[in-house]
C-alpha cells in the first residue's frame, strides 16, 4: 500500500504509520507500521510495537484505566494520557507521532524523568499538614461548604504531568512551579483540616510561583481530568495577596 492511500484512521485504514521517539535528548524518531484495531488507544499502539516489533522500546504505564497518571506522552504535538486517548480522536491521516512529555528531561524513548515535576509539588508544600491528632474525632466538612467545593474542584489530579508539559511558562522559566503543583497547593489551602496554609501560601508566592502564570490556559484545555489549574492559580493569587497585605499591616 502506498503512503498516499493511507487515509484517516477512522475512515477504515488497516494500518497506522507511527513514528516513535528513540533514545535520549539527542535521539530521533523511528517509523513503525501498526495494525489498526477498533477502539484502539495510543497506549495499545505503543504496547503493540514493544511486544511485537521492538522489545527494547521503553515506555511507562500502570493502570490502563486513567487512574495512575503514568502513561502520558506527546501525541501528534500535544501531551495526552495515552491509555484513554483513542487513535480515532488523535491520528491525523492515519499517522501518529509519539514522543516523551515535553518540559522534562528524557530518560529514554518515551520515558520522561518526572523528578522535577514532583520535586515542585514538595516545593509548593503540596503535602497535607494535619491540625488534629489521632485522638480527635473525624472532621465533619459539609460538601456544600465553599472551601470544600473549592478543594473538590481540584482534588482529582492524577499527577500525569500533561498540564506541565503543555505549559509555556514552564518552558520559559524552568524554576516555575507549574500548574499541577499550584493546583495541589490550592486544594490544600482550602482544606479546613490542614494547618500549613500560611507557609504554603508563602512558598507559592515567589518569582517561581502563582504570580508567574500568564493565564494562557493550555493546562485547563488539555488536563485529562478536566481540572482547571488556571482557576486554582487565580485563587492562589488572591490568597497570597491577602497574606502579603496581612503581613504588611502587621508590620512584618
Ligand atoms: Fe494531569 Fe490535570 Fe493533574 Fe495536570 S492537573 S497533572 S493535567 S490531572
Ligand atoms: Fe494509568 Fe494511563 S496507565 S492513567
Amino acid at each position: 500500500m502506498m503512503d498516499d492511500d493511507w487515509t484517516s484512521a477512522s475512515a477504515g485504514a488497516t494500518t497506522l504509520t507511527v513514528t516513535v521517539w528513540r533514545g535520549g535528548a539527542d535521539g530521533k524518531y523511528q517509523e513503525f507500521r501498526v495494525p489498526r484495531r477498533e477502539s484502539q488507544t495510543v497506549l495499545d499502539v505503543v504496547t503493540y510495537i514493544q511486544r511485537h516489533v521492538d522489545p527494547t522500546l521503553a515506555y511507562r504505564f500502570a493502570c490502563r484505566v486513567g487512574m495512575c497518571g503514568s502513561c502520558a506522552m506527546t501525541v501528534n504535538g500535544a501531551p495526552r494520557w495515552t491509555c484513554r486517548a483513542h487513535v480515532d480522536a488523535v491520528a491525523v491521516a492515519g499517522r501518529l507521532e509519539i514522543g516523551p512529555l515535553a518540559n522534562l528531561p528524557v530518560v529514554r524513548d518515551l520515558v520522561a524523568d518526572m523528578r522535577e515535576f514532583f520535586d515542585k509539588w514538595a516545593r509548593a508544600k503540596g503535602r497535607f499538614k494535619p491540625s488534629a491528632t489521632r485522638d480527635d474525632d473525624f472532621a465533619k466538612v459539609s460538601p456544600q461548604e465553599h472551601k470544600r467545593m473549592e478543594a473538590d474542584a481540584g482534588i482529582e489530579c492524577i499527577g500525569c504531568g500533561v498540564c506541565y508539559a503543555a505549559c509555556d511558562i514552564v518552558k520559559w522559566n524552568r524554576d516555575y512551579l507549574g500548574p499541577a503543583a499550584l493546583n495541589r497547593a490550592w486544594t490544600l489551602a482550602n482544606d479546613v483540616r490542614d494547618a500549613g496554609s500560611v507557609e504554603r501560601l508563602i512558598a507559592v508566592s515567589g518569582d517561581a510561583g502563582c504570580h508567574s502564570c500568564h493565564t494562557l490556559g493550555s493546562c485547563a484545555e488539555l488536563c485529562p481530568k478536566k481540572l482547571s489549574p488556571t482557576r486554582s492559580i487565580a485563587g492562589l493569587k488572591r490568597a497570597t495577596l491577602a497574606v502579603a497585605l496581612g503581613r504588611k499591616e502587621a508590620g512584618e
